[in-house]
């Protein structure tokens, strides 16, 4: 009995030390964010062995625990929150009760989760629409675009600007009541992304009469050109989410094929005629010095992927590599960085990107943050960062839309 307490025991510490990753100093709830974090890696690596042992995919097990935290469309006293569609696209649509003298303010959200996994309907992104839907008296609508692998590279983006395209209709708008001058596309992490590629298309297409009076990109993930960018070196074995995480995840917005995330990893996956985009990622001249640190830039090494992949040149997929002036156009940008997040750089290098050809952004950089903290600001974490990220967000909107 004592032996097998004691084995157990020492399994219990070896286990804890493996998936141990030392914090940060000062730290807001480290104790939680040690835990999460842990959970997040032994998630990661349950999978991995699943995957091995030819039991499901990777992405299978992971998608399994997402849904777990799904919600139902529950209105309130103050709120009615239905599951639609807009065109084919299912949404969760927030629209407040109150009678309103004028037309309302309105926010379209993504939600992150690494184009594979997610949903609005997920506890915590349907807390944050909620929230915004009550405290702004606007409507919130959150769209769920199809998911890798199941669907890859254009899918999520058409999904998001179908879904945006209808709803900017004179008639849909008219019908929730919506100020066609008031409305905002949000997202967080790979909704950033899709939140950043959208609005581009918007802002860019003449056919489209209402255009976006802002968009807020929350630890946004911009680009994967270059895979061994600083944050990517400090992060590499980063809180939550891991180089070689995001790279499986990105890798599966374009193909299932292992090939594409084994380039990855080198940082030898952009195809051989595509070094002049090289310029609107390169971070020794886009990052503020006090993150480019004493870290040497390599370029990226060309071809190293065998076949082409037409998506890794794709603005509409690595919004990052648009032109200046396809950014021109852009409207008002709430950006938002963590410092201990792996994508950090990609919001970095698009701030300096839009401010260098005028638009106007305000930029918000979070000294204790951590990659994905919105996700956990519902039960079981109930985390502080994630609550803090809220209301910045929210008052930002309440101030600007
Ligand atoms: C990146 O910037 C550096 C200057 O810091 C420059 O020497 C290099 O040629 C640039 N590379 C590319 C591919 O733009
Ligand atoms: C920017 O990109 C757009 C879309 O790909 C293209 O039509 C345009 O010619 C480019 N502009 C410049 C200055 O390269």
């Amino acid at each position: 009995m004592g032996l097998k307490a004691l084995c157990l025991g020492l399994l219990c510490v070896l286990f804890a030390s493996h998936f141990y990753t030392p914090m940060p100093d000062n730290i807001e709830e480290s104790w939680k964010i040690m835990a999460l974090d842990a959970m997040a890696k032994i998630c990661t690596f349950t999978a991995m062995c699943f995957e091995n042992m030819g039991i499901m995919r990777y992405e299978e097990f992971i998608s399994m625990i997402f849904r777990l935290d799904y919600t139902q469309p529950l209105s309130d006293e103050y709120i009615t929150v239905t599951d639609t569609t807009f065109v084919d696209i299912p949404v969760r649509l927030y629209l407040p009760k109150r009678k309103s003298e004028t037309r309302r303010r309105a926010v379209i959200y993504f939600h992150g989760g690494g184009f594979c996994f997610g949903s609005s309907k997920q506890r915590a992104f349907d807390f944050l629409n909620r929230w915004t839907a009550n405290t702004l008296d606007a409507v919130v609508v959150g769209v769920d675009y199809r998911l890798a692998p199941q669907h890859h590279f254009p899918a999520q983006f058409e999904d998001g600007l179908a879904a945006v395209k209808f709803f900017l209709l004179e008639k849909i708008l008219t019908k929730y009541g919506v100020d066609p001058t008031r409305i905002c596309i949000s997202g967080d992490s790979s909704g950033g992304n899709l939140a950043t590629a959208v609005t581009q298309q918007v802002q860019n297409d003449a056919e489209i009469k209402h255009k976006i009076k802002m968009q807020v990109l929350l630890y946004p993930g911009l680009q994967i050109t270059d895979s061994y960018l600083p944050s990517h070196r400090e992060n590499e074995h980063g809180i939550v989410l891991t180089r070689d995480v995001a790279i499986k995840l990105v890798s599966l917005y374009f193909t299932k094929d292992e090939a594409l995330p084994r380039a990855m990893r080198r940082n030898q996956h952009m195809p051989l005629e595509s070094r002049h985009l090289f310029k609107f990622v390169n971070w020794s001249i886009l990052l503020p010095e006090k993150y480019r640190k004493d870290y040497v830039y390599t370029e990226p090494i060309l071809g190293g992927l065998s076949y082409s992949l037409p998506g890794l040149t794709d603005s509409r997929a690595l919004p990052l590599l648009a032109n200046d002036s396809q950014l021109q156009n852009l409207p008002l940008t709430y950006i938002l960085t963590c410092q201990h997040d792996l994508l950090r750089d990609d919001g970095l290098m698009y701030v300096t990107r839009l401010r260098n050809v005028g638009v106007q952004v305000v930029h918000d950089h979070i000294e204790d943050g951590i990659h994905g903290a919105l996700s956990y600001m519902t039960s079981p974490f109930y985390l502080r960062l994630g609550l803090r990220i809220r209301d910045m967000y929210v008052s930002w909107l309440d101030k600007n839309l």
